[in-house]
């Protein structure tokens, strides 16, 4: 009951967002991926419909179900992730990145299962990568894009590394947290990193850290032209 009470901060926005990781496959039975849960993705998707979005979420594999009224594009790779989101991001309001996307995928990936003994002379197998696309810094760089949101999960200097990703991807916010903290766990500790400075949010759960993550863009959002 407690969803439809929640204001209708985002009526009629499109909200299109990324969770989870990415995975990035070795051979058809292994992968490289990033630690994520979704669950921070997932309830910014819930809390973004809540407040009456058109919400589409772009979800790497994670032991979620869509929350009420979502969107949900299942993809593997960021690769699939990128083009999945530019598909339909010139036609968002928002964009927000909360995906742990991988950032190197394996070059030389092997389309029959690597046997154990099959690599080089030591038996072991050699990788080569290279980078992935950065989906959040694209959708940034689009002429008359979405007002995007950033998440950085940093493990030290989360202030110093927050507003410099805020920066170098040229978006108007960032939220940042410290990785060890929100790992899998059910809480989570946001701060806002925007043009003003830092903006500590309280501890909560994260259907109410984001709620309030909602307000927060809500309260920022420039009016959008015709
Ligand atoms: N991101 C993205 N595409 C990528 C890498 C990151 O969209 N290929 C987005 C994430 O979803 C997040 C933000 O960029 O919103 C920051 O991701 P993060 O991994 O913290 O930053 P990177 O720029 O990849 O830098 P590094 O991993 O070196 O800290
Ligand atoms: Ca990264």
């Amino acid at each position: 009951l407690a969803a439809f009470f929640q204001p209708k901060l985002l009526a009629g926005k499109r909200v299109l967002l990324t969770a989870g990781p990415t995975a990035e496959p070795i051979d058809p039975v292994r992968v490289i991926t990033n630690r994520s849960s979704g669950k921070t993705g997932y309830a910014l998707a819930r809390a973004a419909a809540e407040a009456g979005a058109h919400v589409t979420l772009v979800s790497g594999p994670t032991a979620l179900t869509a929350p009420r009224g979502v969107r949900r594009v299942g993809v593997q790779t960021a690769r699939q992730m990128h083009e999945a989101v530019l598909a339909v991001a010139p036609l968002a309001d928002v964009f927000i990145a909360v995906a742990a996307v991988a950032d190197w995928r394996v070059v030389n990936a092997s389309t029959q299962k690597i046997k154990k003994q099959g690599g080089n002379a030591s038996g072991l197998p050699t990788l080569s990568f290279e980078a992935n696309p950065d989906i959040l810094a694209d959708v940034a760089a689009l002429p008359d894009g979405p007002w995007c949101v950033g998440f950085a999960a940093e493990t030290e200097n989360l202030a110093e590394h927050a507003e410099a990703k805020r920066r170098s991807k040229g978006i108007d916010l960032l939220v940042g947290n410290l990785a060890q903290d929100v790992m899998d766990a059910d809480t989570t500790a946001l701060q806002l990193f925007d043009a003003q400075g830092v903006h500590p949010m309280p501890a909560a759960d994260k259907l109410t850290a984001a709620r309030r993550l909602v307000a927060e863009i809500a309260a920022r959002l420039p009016p959008r032209g015709p």
